[in-house]
């Protein structure tokens, strides 16, 4: 049934309507799981890694007979699998040939704030950008999308996303699936509508939270299975859908391992049998198989926390089949988990020498839309800050900080709970919610190139839920932030 209503939030009247969308029990797993490629790169001669990366339109028959057009990055939809150590120098050169210009943001990387790939970064359509940085940071599943100012969502949901892998020296001593493809899959999660062949990315009745498509797909594969030959898999969920959150689990709800948040992996390996990921979060599990077992990756209600908000505005009764797993006959056999995995890389909040306040408001966090030549906030490099967000109008909402991993201190005044207890840099923050972060910023200083932290549903970012910090040495004063102007 389709409920219609009016409510009031954060003294906005909003219409909404929960139509209810599900297709658990009625997905067909017809197609099998395509995974994005890993990038082709060359070292130069002073070891840095070199890619590349073209923006480009295409067309994908996501559905027999249907060409949809699209966006891609070198290839007609998503992009290829970015992957580099810990301790390498990379480069991306980044060449734009849609018509218009974009950005590439590197999202969870610690990086100078001229390489982020933020609204300041515009790369003019025909131009190429070359960042380079780095990698500093432990192994991790990180992601790219483009970040134009006002333009995000549009540029994301016509298929501009991919994912970077960091690896690192402990990480590859733990005997974790690591084959690519194999037993370590990476799977890009979004929500889609189709309106004959084309995309339908219209909001729905003036939804706040943006656009909710009706079906779930996976690296750009709708209704996939994939086959394993692994009795543990390993699964790189990345939530990159613009607005939708989602509560994964198993159709059978056996329990799995969940190894690693957005900044790495976990101290330890954490048993659970859901994980909710909000647009931007990612999470790696570790699921075991028996042989010629089937089993169903699932988006079920969300009944955790966000409450009825979140079930009225952000599809948080919908159901999605999202990937079917189907074991082989005969299963290679895996080495146990280890208890421990790693050490966590983020400040605990004793270090840390001011706090700050972040008020989430659709309209604005602090009440304050986004301005691209006003700077927010100034932090000094080399110091450990602890930030409170707090959803203010009841609308849901989640906080990503650029170039930083931050740790959960708390949610609402508790020890958060287990899934939040690694490196993060998106957290979800509904209605009724507080959290209180602890991060490092660790710089390089750049008075005059600000760093973005905003709301992860795309919709609320492009109407300006997002402010800029800059990172400057001791004593020193925040710059002047220039217009944009697109690298030519
Ligand atoms: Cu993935 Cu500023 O975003
Ligand atoms: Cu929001």
């Amino acid at each position: 049934a389709v409920v219609v209503g009016l409510a009031l939030g954060g003294g906005a009247l909003y219409l909404y309507s929960n139509a209810k969308v599900s297709t658990v029990g009625s997905t067909e797993f017809s197609r099998e799981l395509a995974v994005p490629p890993l990038a082709k790169s060359t070292v130069k001669s002073d070891g840095t890694r070199l890619f590349e990366l073209t923006m480009r339109a295409g067309e994908k028959e996501f559905r027999a007979r249907h060409k949809t057009p699209t966006w891609g990055f070198s290839q007609d939809y998503l992009g290829p699998t970015l992957r580099a150590k810990r301790g390498e120098k990379v480069e991306v050169k980044v060449r734009n040939t849609l018509g218009e210009a974009s950005t590439v943001h590197w999202h969870g990387m610690h990086l100078p704030a001229k390489m982020d790939g933020g609204p300041h970064q515009m790369v003019a359509p025909g131009a190429t950008w070359k960042p380079k940085w780095t990698v500093d940071q432990p192994a991790a599943t990180l992601w790219y999308h483009p970040h134009p100012h006002g333009r995000t969502e549009k540029h994301v949901q016509r298929g501009l996303a991919g994912l970077f892998l960091l690896d690192d020296k402990k990480s590859q001593a733990l005997a974790l699936p690591e084959k690519y493809g194999v037993d370590d899959l990476p799977v890009i999660v979004q929500d889609v509508k189709f309106d004959g062949a084309k995309f339908d990315h219209g909001h729905g009745m003036l939804r706040d939270t943006g656009f909710l498509g009706d079906r779930a797909m996976v690296n750009g594969t709708l209704d996939p299975y994939r086959t394993v030959g692994d009795e543990l898999v390993r699964l790189r969920l990345l939530n990159a859908s613009t607005a939708r959150v989602y509560a994964f689990g198993f159709s059978d709800s056996r329990e799995f391992a969940q190894i690693a948040t957005d900044g790495g992996l976990l101290e330890k390996a954490n048993r659970l049998d859901r994980i909710q990921l909000s647009p931007g979060e990612r999470a790696e599990i570790v699921v075991r198989m028996k042989p010629g077992e089937r089993t169903v990756l699932r988006s079920f209600p969300q009944d955790n926390y966000g409450g009825a908000w979140q079930k009225r505005f952000g599809g948080g009764d919908d159901t999605f089949d999202v990937l079917e797993l189907r074991a082989a006959k005969k299963l290679r056999p895996s080495p146990e988990l280890l208890g421990r995995l790693g050490e966590l890389e983020v400040p605990a909040g004793k270090d840390s020498v001011r706090g700050r306040y972040f008020g989430l408001l659709t309209s604005g966090i602090n009440r304050k839309p986004m301005a691209m030549g006003r700077i927010d906030e100034t932090v000094t490099r080399g110091t450990a800050e602890t930030w409170t967000v707090r959803n203010e109008d009841g609308v849901p909402h989640n906080f990503h900080v650029h170039d930083v991993q931050f740790r959960v201190l708390e949610v609402n005044g508790k020890e958060p709970p287990p899934e939040l207890r690694g490196a993060k840099d998106t957290v979800f923050v509904p209605s009724g919610m507080t959290v209180k972060l602890a991060m490092r910023f660790d710089g390089p200083a750049d008075p005059d190139t600000p760093y973005m932290y905003h709301c992860h549903l795309l919709y609320h970012e492009d109407l300006g839920m997002m402010g800029q910090f800059v990172v400057v040495e001791k004593g020193q004063k925040a710059g002047q932030v220039r217009a944009p102007h697109a690298h030519t």
